[in-house]
C-alpha cells in the first residue's frame, strides 16, 4: 500500500503520544488512555473542517524540538511500514513547529534526520498554511523548499493546509508563482471545504495533485479537465467523512470518479487524528462502495503514479504492486 497524503501532526497516536511525552519530559494531560485518545482525535461532534482543525493542539504541542520531531517522523514511518506499506509521503507545516524557539530550517533538518532513522522510502511534503497573517512565514517555507528540494528521499514538493473555507486558494498566489520559478513540484488541500472553484484556481496556480478534490463534481467540466489531464486527487474518505466535506457517505463520488477514470488516490490525511489506518480506509471503501480486488489495484497504481518521487523508484513501485 501507498499512502501520499499523511500529516505528520495528524499522525500521533496513543503510544506515539507516550513516546514523545517520555522523551521530552511532557507531562501528558490525561488521567488514563481513554482520556489521551479523546484529546488526540476527532470528536464525533465534528461538524466541519474547522471543527476538525481545533485537534490538532496536543500534537502540535508534542512536536516543538528536535528530538520530538526526529522521532515523531521515525515513528509514523514503522507504523506504516507494519502496516504494510512500501510508500509513504509525510507532509507537516515547519512554521507550526517554532513554539519553543527552533527555526522552520531547524524542523525541516530535524524531519530529515528521522527519514533515515527508518528503512520504510518514505519523502517529505511541506505544507504553506492558509491564514491571513502569515506570508512571510509562507514565503520562507518556499525558500527552504527550494534548497532542501530532492527528487527522492527528502523533501520533495509543498502543500497548501488549513481552514480552506476561511482563506480562499486564490490568495496564494505570491507564495505558488515563487515556487513555479524555483521548480517545486506542489499538491494543494482544495475542494474539501471549499467547491470546484477552489479547485480550478490551485490548478491555475500549478498543482499537479489536488488533496481531497472531493467536490470537484460540482463542475462537470472541471471533472472532465481533471480525467483528461490525469490530475491525481488525493481522497481520505474517513476524513471527509468526519470534517463533512461529503455531508452523505452514501454518495461518495469515489466509484463515479473512477468510472470516469480520474486518477483518484486513497489515503489516511490525519490518521491519529481520524482513529484510521491506510488498511482501514480500504476496508470501508471495499464496504460502502464495493470497491474490488482490481479496482484497489487501480487505486494502488494510480497512487505509484501520482507519488512525487524518482521515475526509478515509481518503477519499482509498479512491478511490486503488479506481481
Ligand atoms: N491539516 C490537517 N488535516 C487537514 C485537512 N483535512 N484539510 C486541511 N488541512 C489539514
Ligand atoms: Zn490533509
Amino acid at each position: 500500500m501507498i499512502d501520499l497524503h499523511c500529516h505528520l501532526d495528524g499522525a500521533i497516536t496513543l503510544e506515539i503520544a507516550k513516546t514523545l511525552g517520555n522523551l521530552q519530559n511532557i507531562e501528558l494531560p490525561a488521567k488514563n488512555d481513554d482520556e489521551l485518545l479523546k484529546k488526540l482525535s476527532v470528536p464525533e461532534t465534528c461538524e466541519s473542517l474547522n471543527d476538525f482543525l481545533q485537534c490538532f493542539g496536543l500534537p502540535l504541542r508534542l512536536l516543538q524540538t528536535k528530538e520530538g520531531i526526529s522521532e515523531a517522523v521515525r515513528l509514523v514511518q514503522e507504523n506504516a511500514k507494519s502496516q504494510g506499506l512500501i510508500y509513504l509521503e509525510i507532509r507537516f507545516a515547519p512554521q507550526l513547529h517554532l513554539i519553543n524557539g527552533l527555526t522552520q530550517e531547524e524542523v525541516i533538518l530535524a524531519a530529515l534526520d528521522g527519514l533515515k532513522a527508518s528503512e520504510l522510502h518514505t519523502n517529505l511534503i511541506l505544507c504553506l498554511m492558509r491564514s491571513d497573517h502569515n506570508q512571510d512565514e509562507n514565503l520562507e517555507t518556499v525558500k527552504l523548499a527550494k534548497k532542501y528540494l530532492v527528487k527522492d528521499e527528502g523533501v520533495v514538493a509543498i502543500d497548501l493546509a488549513g481552514a480552506e473555507a476561511l482563506f480562499k486558494t486564490k490568495d496564494f498566489e505570491k507564495e505558488f508563482s515563487l515556487a513555479r520559478d524555483y521548480g517545486i513540484p506542489f499538491t494543494i488541500h482544495a475542494g474539501e471545504a471549499d467547491g470546484a472553484e477552489s479547485v480550478k484556481t490551485a490548478l491555475k496556480l500549478g498543482a499537479k495533485r489536488i488533496g481531497h478534490g472531493v467536490r470537484v463534481n460540482e463542475d462537470p467540466e472541471l471533472l472532465e479537465y481533471i480525467v483528461k489531464n490525469e490530475i491525481p486527487l488525493e481522497m481520505c474518505p474517513n476524513s471527509n467523512r468526519q470534517t463533512k466535506a461529503v455531508s452523505d457517505m452514501t454518495k461518495y463520488p469515489l466509484q463515479e470518479y473512477l468510472a470516469k477514470g480520474v486518477k483518484v488516490t486513497i489515503n489516511t490525511d490525519d490518521p491519529a487524528i481520524c482513529r484510521t489506518n491506510l488498511k482501514n480506509e480500504f476496508s470501508y471503501i471495499e464496504k460502502m462502495y464495493g470497491i474490488t480486488s482490481d479496482q484497489k489495484k487501480q487505486l494502488l497504481l494510480n497512487a505509484a503514479d501520482a507519488a512525487f518521487c524518482s521515475e526509478n523508484f515509481k518503477k519499482y513501485l509498479k512491478e511490486n504492486i503488479l506481481k
